[in-house]
């Protein structure tokens, strides 16, 4: 899949499959897909990097082959202290992207290179303990096709947006120019504010699987994010 193919408009809302219902999670997929989504978000912790651990390779490999055959892509969010470890699973897997934490590594050039080599796109994320300048130098190490702001700290779907997220989200549009992804707490309260502060692909969880129909709250976030 082809990286253009991420990015059809000025944004894309990326829905995060880690608070989906995963008893229903085949039908929400299609749902999402039905309602015009071709990026979707997921969300691997280690229990270690984060504590906890979330949904890995099996599950990835449930959904991904009907994405792919819509024409969508998965978007890995690895929240994991050995990024390398897992790349060539995801790779298998039917991963198209991983994005990798800098807090997680020093040496964010021979990482992304990793990934590269199987094929996958590169996302380079940073907590909210970390400066944008670090992340923005980071990223330019590993010539990422996105870098990720948390405006959270990561590990659980549901929590409450930092504000200060904004301003972080600005600064690092000064310094980088690949995508800016954002993904915390994200809702139709703050998806105009991130969109004019620089973000273009907006993670949402909580805010699209918490509605009776996440394709209608989908389609929302969509509206507010143009
Ligand atoms: C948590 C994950 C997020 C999470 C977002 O650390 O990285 O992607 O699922 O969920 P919400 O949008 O509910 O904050
Ligand atoms: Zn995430």
């Amino acid at each position: 899949m082809g990286w253009p193919q991420w990015i059809r408009g000025s944004a894309e809302v990326e829905p995060s499959l880690y608070a989906a219902d995963f008893r229903r999670l085949g039908a929400q997929v299609d749902e999402l897909l039905a309602a015009g989504c071709r990026v979707f978000h997921f969300d691997t912790g280690d229990g270690h990097f984060v504590p906890p651990v979330t949904i890995g390779p099996v599950v990835l490999r449930s959904i991904a082959e009907g994405i792919h055959a819509a024409g969508g892509v998965v978007d890995c969010h690895l929240m994991v202290t050995d990024p390398v470890h897992h790349f060539d699973e995801f790779a298998r897997s039917g991963a198209d992207s991983v994005t990798f934490h800098v807090e997680a590594t020093d040496d964010p050039a021979g990482v992304a290179a990793a990934a590269r080599e199987l094929g996958l796109r590169v996302g380079v994320s940073f907590n909210p303990g970390t400066s944008p300048d670090s992340a923005a130098a980071a990223a330019e190490r590993a010539a990422a096709d996105l870098v990720l702001v948390m405006s959270i700290w990561p590990g659980y779907s549901g929590q409450p947006f930092m504000p200060e997220a904004l301003d972080r989200v600005a600064r690092l549009a000064e310094l980088v120019s690949c995508p800016i992804q954002v993904d915390g707490g994200v809702a139709e309260e703050n998806a105009k504010a991130l969109r004019e502060a620089g973000a273009t692909l907006l993670v949402a969880g909580s805010a699209i699987f918490s509605d009776p129909e996440p394709a209608d709250a989908y389609r929302r976030l969509v509206a507010l994010a143009a």
